[in-house]
């Protein structure tokens, strides 16, 4: 379980967090959403170490990692998801997996158990283990990045918005590999600036505005809202249509320019 309390933290220029409270526990999906420059991505940054923030604690199962250095976070199994382009193109499917055991890599046997591992987790990546990522679609390339991630056995992934550069038509493949996170376990916490594909996977939403915390609750509440609906969707969400909408997967009002599939 992962839980932030009070995080203060920022890039030198003032503080970015305002107090960030929110807690997610082993599989479950907290999903974050909010507009641009929030503050989502810093939470992450916070998280996994690369941000050490100037108040408020982090535990994780319980153990303060509060501004441990990554590679401390790292170790303590808490693995992310790079927003974009993780994989070496010129590698295969196979080579590019194991490189998310690298830390580990004298443990042959060890890793040998984990690649087999999350190869029957994932059998679409089986079928390609001998293939260059170059020559994967961007669905299948995202689906080798979860199954790296999952090579040092996390506890807890952190997921900067999956579905970036995705066509509508692979947004199924983030739901899967979801999906095959949580059932083993795992506690993952996400940015999505597709709110409504984010939600409504997720177990908690967690809106953020302005480096603060404006609503944690289960996630179909958030969706639900009317409020958020104003702030997020421009206006609240008829079921019918969100019903269409998960059919064609509009992006978000919120979406990033240039963002779009
Ligand atoms: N490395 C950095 N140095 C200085 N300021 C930064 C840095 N990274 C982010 N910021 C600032 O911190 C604020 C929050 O950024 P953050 O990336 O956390 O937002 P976000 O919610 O993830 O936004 P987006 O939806 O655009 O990804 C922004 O004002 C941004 O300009
Ligand atoms: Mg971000």
């Amino acid at each position: 379980m992962i839980r932030l309390e009070g995080i203060v933290a920022g890039y030198g220029g003032g503080n970015v967090l305002q107090g960030v409270t929110l807690e997610v526990s082993g599989g479950e999906l907290g999903c974050i959403v909010g507009p641009n420059g929030a503050g989502k991505s810093t939470v992450l940054r916070v998280v996994s170490g690369l941000l050490a923030p100037s108040a408020g604690t982090v535990h994780l199962d319980g153990e303060d990692i509060t501004g441990l250095p990554p590679h401390e976070v790292l170790a303590r199994g808490v693995t992310q998801v790079p927003q974009t382009n993780g994989l070496f193109s010129n590698l295969t499917v196979r080579d590019n997996i194991l490189m998310g055991a690298y830390v580990i890599r004298r443990k042959r046997a060890l890793v040998k158990e984990r690649y087999e591992r999350v190869l029957d987790l994932f059998p679409l990546v089986k079928d390609r283990t001998g293939i260059k990522c170059g020559n994967l679609s961007g669905g299948q390339r995202r689906m080798v990045e979860f199954a790296r991630s999952l090579m040092l056995d996390p506890g807890l992934v952190l997921l900067d918005e999956p579905s970036l550069g995705l066509d509508p038509k692979s947004l199924g493949v983030i739901d899967e590999a979801v999906a095959i996170m949580l059932q083993a376990g795992k506690a993952v916490l996400m940015v999505e600036q597709n709110v409504r594909f984010g939600l409504r996977m997720a177990n908690t939403g967690i809106v953020m505005e302005s480096g603060r915390v404006l609503m944690t609750a289960p996630a179909d509440q958030v969706l639900d809202d009317p409020e958020i609906a104003d702030l997020y969707f421009g206006g609240a969400v008829r079921k019918d249509l969100d019903a269409e909408a998960a059919a064609t997967a509009t992006p978000d009002p919120i979406q990033k320019e240039g963002s779009a599939p």
